[in-house]
C-alpha cells in the first residue's frame, strides 16, 4: 500500500500586486454581479473570461423559477466565450459576488473568494485540455486567490473527450 498526496500551489495576491490586465478582469467580474438574475437565493455572482485575443467576456448566474434549470456565472461565461470565439484559449476567468440577501441590492462584494462549483470546473476542464490552462482569479474583498489552471482546482477529473 501506498500513500500518495496531492498538493495545490496558488497564490494570495492584493489588488496592487495585479497587473492591469487582471485588474480590469477583476473589475469586469464584479460589474457582472449587477446583472445577475438571482431573485431565488439572491446571492449575485458574476465572472469575465480573458480570450486569448485580449478580449473579455462576461458571465453572470441566471436562475428559474425550474431551480435546475439556472446556471451559474463561471459556466454563462464560458459558454458564451466558447460560443463567440470557437476554438479560442480562455486564458483566465475570474469571479465575483455579491450576498444581495443579506445586503440588499447594493450589498457590498464577498470578503472571502468564492470558488467555482465541481460542475463549472468540468465544464471549464474541458476546455482547458483542448486550448490551454485557464487561470483562475478568484476576487474577494478581503483576500484574492489566483489558482494557475481547472485542473489544480479538480485533481481525478473526467478527462476522457
Ligand atoms: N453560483 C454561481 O454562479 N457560481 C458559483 O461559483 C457558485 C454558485 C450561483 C448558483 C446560484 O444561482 C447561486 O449562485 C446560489 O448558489
Amino acid at each position: 500500500m501506498k500513500e500518495k498526496k496531492i498538493e495545490i500551489t496558488y497564490k494570495s495576491v492584493a489588488m496592487d500586486e495585479l497587473p492591469d490586465e487582471d485588474r480590469e478582469l477583476i473589475e469586469r467580474a464584479k460589474g457582472m454581479t449587477f446583472r445577475s438574475y438571482a431573485p431565488y437565493s439572491r446571492f449575485h455572482v458574476g465572472a469575465a473570461v480573458r480570450m486569448d485575443d485580449g478580449s473579455i467576456v462576461g458571465g453572470s448566474n441566471q436562475e428559474n423559477a425550474a431551480y435546475p434549470s439556472g446556471i451559474c456565472a463561471e459556466r454563462n461565461a464560458a459558454w458564451q466565450a466558447s460560443a463567440l470565439y470557437p476554438g479560442m484559449r480562455m486564458k483566465k476567468i475570474a469571479i465575483a459576488a455579491r450576498n444581495v440577501g443579506q445586503g440588499g441590492a447594493d450589498a457590498a462584494f464577498q470578503g472571502s473568494p468564492i470558488s467555482p462549483c465541481g460542475a463549472c470546473r468540468q465544464a471549464l476542464l474541458e476546455y482547458e485540455h483542448l486550448y490551454g490552462d485557464i487561470e483562475v482569479i478568484l476576487y474577494g474583498a478581503d483576500s484574492i486567490y489566483i489558482f494557475p489552471s481547472i485542473s489544480s482546482l479538480l485533481p481525478f477529473s473526467f478527462t476522457e473527450f
